[in-house]
This record gives C-alpha cells, structure tokens and sequence, in this order.
C-alpha cells in the first residue's frame, strides 16, 4: 500500500486526475471504475480540465460506477447516473454507451444486480478502481456487516451512511434507504485500487482500513489484501494514522 499524504482536497484531486489521466493516456480504451460522492469532484473537474485544455481523449474510456440508489430514475437529480452526467460525462468526450450505472429502477433488483455483474466480468477487471469511504468505513455501499458480500446486491443503508448523504436531498426524508452495490469481488478485482479520503470525519474510517484488522465491520479495510492500493489523503483525513506513516509513505 502507497499512501500519499497531502496538504488539502485540491492537491488530493490533482494528483488522482494525474493517475487517472497517465492511465488514459497509456491505454487510450481504459476501463475505469468510478464513485459518486463530493470526495470525487475536485478529480473530475481536473479530468475535465484536462480534457479541454491537453486534449485528454476519453473517446475509447469505458466506465463502471459503484452504486444506483434503488428508486430513482436516471433522470433525477439526485440519482448517481445524474450526478455523472452533471459532475464528468457532460464535460468530456466519453461516448454515453461506454458508461455503465446500475438502473436504479429496475422492476427486478436482483436481476439487475446479476447483469452487472455479468457486464463488468465481461470487461473481466477495471483498469483502475477509485473509491471514497463513509465515515463508518463503508466502499461503495458495502456497509459494516458480520460478512463480505462478493457479488453486486442490494444494500440498505445504515443510519451513518443516511446522515452522511441526506444534505443532498431537498427533502432529507426522500433519499433512498437502499442501493444497488457493487459488491466486493467487483471491487477488488482491479489493477489499481485508489483510496480517496480528506476531512477529519473521515480519519477514523481510513486509520481503520488502511491499519486496523481486516474485518467486514469496516468495508474498507479489505483494501490492504489487494496487491496495488494507493491512498491519496489529505492531512486532516490522516490524524489517526501518523505514527505508521514513515514505513508506508514513499
Ligand atoms: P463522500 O462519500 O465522498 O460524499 O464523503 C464517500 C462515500 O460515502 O463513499
């Protein structure tokens, strides 16, 4: 595990969308797996900066995100396909076929779960996976639970998750209770795993995942049993872990 630690968010997504960006650059046909969530945007928004200033090509890039909130339509606002569109996929030249979300309003969720998970092993792995992480040490909507779920399912979200995502929502009480999840195996599957974390509410959830035990009750902390994992943090998202820092910092 590389962890980089960084001054502040913006030097967080900057050197993501450099990752990002070298990746892209090198395998023009990358496939990416993608989060949703305000830890992301700072990394888009350079992306996209990139895109239209040093012609960064995102033509062939396909993409794969995390989680649908299970009852929203593509089509409102706070849908995570919407907040793609809005944050990324409207500001670059990605073809809209290439870009995978779960149907959040699938008549069958499992069904639904079962061909997203067929999609993305038909890519067989992503290129390259970020992630961000709840404060209770959640990836994508796997939450703390007694076992790892490996395949794509159906998640309900736990009181920390609902508290932490709410402010999104006009009317706090119409954010979903469940999601469909990519679960672990999909995950964990990539060449390149990024950890994305900045703000003291999140210093817990990383001290965890990067040096606690490796348990389901944080998601998050299986990220130290795959071979390439680099953690970008800023400061403050690091408080909890710095005496361990010098044996992995580069
Ligand atoms: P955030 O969410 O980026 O909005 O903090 C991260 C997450 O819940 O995974």
């Amino acid at each position: 595990m590389k962890i980089h630690v960084v001054a502040n968010e913006q030097e967080m997504s900057i050197k993501t969308a450099n990752i990002i960006a070298d990746l892209v650059r090198k395998k023009p046909n990358a496939v990416l797996g993608l989060p949703t969530g305000s830890t992301p945007l700072g990394t888009y928004r350079e992306l996209a900066r990139m895109f239209r200033e040093e012609n960064l090509d995102f033509s062939q890039v396909h993409t794969i995100n995390l989680d649908e909130y299970i009852g929203l339509s593509k089509y409102h606002p706070q849908s995570y396909r919407s907040f793609m569109r809005k944050q990324f996929f409207d500001h670059i030249n990605i073809d809209g076929r290439n870009t995978h979300v779960p149907d959040g309003m699938a008549k069958d969720v499992e069904a639904e779960c079962r061909r997203y998970d067929e999609m993305m092993f038909r890519y067989g792995h992503t290129d390259l996976q970020l992630i961000g992480i709840g404060p209770n040490g959640h990836i994508a909507f796997n939450e703390p639970a007694d076992s790892f779920t490996p395949d794509t399912h159906v998640s309900i979200l736990t009181e920390s998750t609902i508290n932490a995502n709410q402010r999104f929502f006009q009317n706090p009480d119409d954010m979903p209770r469940t999601a469909i999840s990519l679960g672990m195996r999909g995950i964990m599957s990539t060449r390149h795993l990024i950890l994305i974390a900045c703000g003291e509410g999140k210093a817990e959830a990383v001290a965890n995942s990067c040096f606690g035990p490796v348990t389901p009750r944080v998601p998050g902390s299986l990220i130290q049993l795959h071979p390439y994992v680099t953690v970008i943090a800023d400061e403050a998202a690091m408080t909890l872990c710095p005496n361990k820092l010098s044996e992995l910092d580069d």
